[in-house]
Order: structure tokens, then C-alpha cells, then sequence
């Protein structure tokens, strides 16, 4: 089955990306010649998604919106219609993506958060798909994390051996450190969920660190059993922080400008 829609969250506060993000939203930031939201979007549009519902803040909403249509659709994204939704505060991931709600309906959707950007060549959204048995159970993307990870991302816990990048899951932990992880298996900014999580986000209380938590929803759809893992071959780029968006932009830039760039990277380092 395809998947018409995707939820791309993008109205978080930035910190990390301070004084860059104080007025121009995080999801504007540019990699290489695009925004950083511009690469989500693409991607979403390469799986078959129609449409984009594109979760922004209250301030800078229109820029985002304005940067998708500004002087007609950009190449390539002729088949997929933006749809801006605001999150009047950042109160959280999980609620973030809660604001899509009347716009996904009761559609399974992908979502993706645009920080994040999958390598050249290696799209994943295909394979949350092909694992949803029709768009009937959510998957999530993994990757095995380093120790030092443990804490920064949402660690699921297995509960089946990994077949053909595929396993099942039994629930989700936000940030739990190494002593407390339930696995290595980290939650890295791609889904596929079925429309069921709406109700529970709807419910939620405030979880790690204040926020309401995408990771707090997904651990309910584990504990009834309707989750799924699938682990990427590769690594996505981070690019919600300084270091990241450096190493991004050289990575894409290898691949954008070939050995031009390579070859004065390597005089570089000498
Ligand atoms: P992050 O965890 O990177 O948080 O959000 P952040 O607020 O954007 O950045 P820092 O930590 O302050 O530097 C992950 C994704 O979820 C979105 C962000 O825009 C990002 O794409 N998000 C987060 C929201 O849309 N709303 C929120 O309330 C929180």
C-alpha cells in the first residue's frame, strides 16, 4: 500500500542551534543550497507521499510555507502539497505531531523529523512501509547506537530477534542512559505510524524533561503489541546541532560536488 501522507515536525525551539536559530526556524537552516526541511520533504515525496503537513511554529510558519511556494513549486516536488500546521508552543515532540492530527485523518502516515537527513542512496521510508502489513501496524526506523547515545535518543525494547532488518517491539524508553537501556536499538527521526497513535498522544502527560513525548506514544502502541522495528543499513545526518551540520554539509557536499570538493579536502587535511 502507499503512503499519502507525511508529518514532518519542524517547530522546536533550536537551542542547540543558537544564535543561528533566533529569528531563521532550524528547519530553515541551509545544507549545501537547500533548506534543511527541503530534504524531509523530497524524501516524502520520493516514497509517493502527496502530501506534506508540516508542523510550525507560530512565528516563522509563514516562512516555511513561503520557501515550498514562493515562485511556484520546487523541481521535484510538483506532486506533493505542503499543508502548514502551527504549534503555538513547543510543548514537545509527541505533541507537535498531535497538531497533525486533523490533517492526517485516520490515514497510517509517515513522519519525519527534519533534522535529520538520510544519506544519498539510502532512503528508508520504503522499508517502514513494506513492514507495515499494509499500513496496519507502525514501524519504526533504528539504528544500534554507541553507549554514548543511550542518552541522547529513544531506545526501544525488542520483542523478537531481527529478521530481514525486521523485529517486533514491545515499548519505547525516551533518553534512558546506558545503565537503564532496554536495548542498543535507537529511535532515529523516521516512522510509520497508524492513525491509533493520535489517541493516544491526545492523552499523554508531560514525560522526560517537561515534553510531551513521541517516544511515551510509542511505547503504549509496543505494550498492545501493534509496533514494529526496522533497522537502517545506514546512520541519518544530524543536523540539528553545529557539529552535525558541518559534517552534513561536507558529506552531501562530497556526493553534490564530487572530487572538485574531495580532492581540496584532502589538501586540507594535509
Ligand atoms: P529536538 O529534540 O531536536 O528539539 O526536536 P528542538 O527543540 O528542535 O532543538 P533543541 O534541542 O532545542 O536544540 C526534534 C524534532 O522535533 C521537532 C523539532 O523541530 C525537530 O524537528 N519539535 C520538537 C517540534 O516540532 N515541536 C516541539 O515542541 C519539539
Amino acid at each position: 500500500m502507499s503512503i499519502e501522507v507525511a508529518v514532518i515536525p519542524a517547530a522546536g525551539r533550536g537551542t542547540r542551534m543558537r544564535p543561528a536559530s533566533r529569528v531563521v526556524p532550524k528547519a530553515l537552516l541551509t545544507v549545501i543550497d537547500r533548506p534543511a526541511i527541503q530534504y524531509a520533504v523530497e524524501e516524502a515525496a520520493r516514497a509517493g507521499a502527496k502530501e506534506a503537513v508540516v508542523v510550525v511554529d507560530l512565528d516563522a510558519g509563514h516562512l516555511v510555507a513561503q520557501h515550498f511556494s514562493i515562485e511556484g513549486p520546487l523541481t521535484g516536488l510538483e506532486d506533493i502539497h505542503l499543508r502548514p500546521v502551527v504549534q503555538e508552543e513547543a510543548l514537545g515532540l509527541g505533541h507537535a505531531v498531535n497538531e497533525a492530527a486533523h490533517m492526517v485523518g485516520d490515514r497510517p502516515f509517515f513522519c519525519l523529523l527534519s533534522d535529520n537527513i538520510v544519506r544519498p542512496g539510502h532512503d528508508v521510508l520504503a522499508g517502514l512501509a513494506a513492514g507495515s502489513h499494509d499500513g496496519a501496524v507502525s514501524v519504526m526506523c533504528l539504528r544500534e547506537l554507541t553507549q554514548e547515545f543511550l542518552s541522547k535518543y529513544g531506545v526501544v525494547v525488542p520483542a523478537s530477534d531481527v529478521e530481514d532488518r525486521y523485529l517486533d517491539l514491545a515499548g519505547a524508553v525516551e533518553k534512558p542512559g546506558p545503565a537503564n537501556a532496554p536495548s542498543r536499538l535507537g529511535l532515529v527521526g523516521r516512522y510509520l505510524f497508524t492513525p491509533e497513535v493520535f489517541e493516544i498522544l491526545g492523552k499523554l502527560e508531560p514525560g522526560h524533561g517537561g515534553e510531551i513525548q513521541l517516544t511515551d506514544a510509542i511505547n503504549e502502541l509496543g505494550s498492545r503489541g501493534r509496533l514494529r522495528g526496522y533497522v537502517a543499513e545506514e546512520d541519518l545526518l544530524d543536523v540539528g546541532t553545529p557539529i552535525g551540520l558541518l559534517e552534513a554539509s561536507v558529506e552531501l557536499g562530497e556526493h553534490e560536488f564530487g572530487e572538485e570538493f574531495k580532492s581540496w579536502l584532502r589538501e586540507r587535511a594535509g
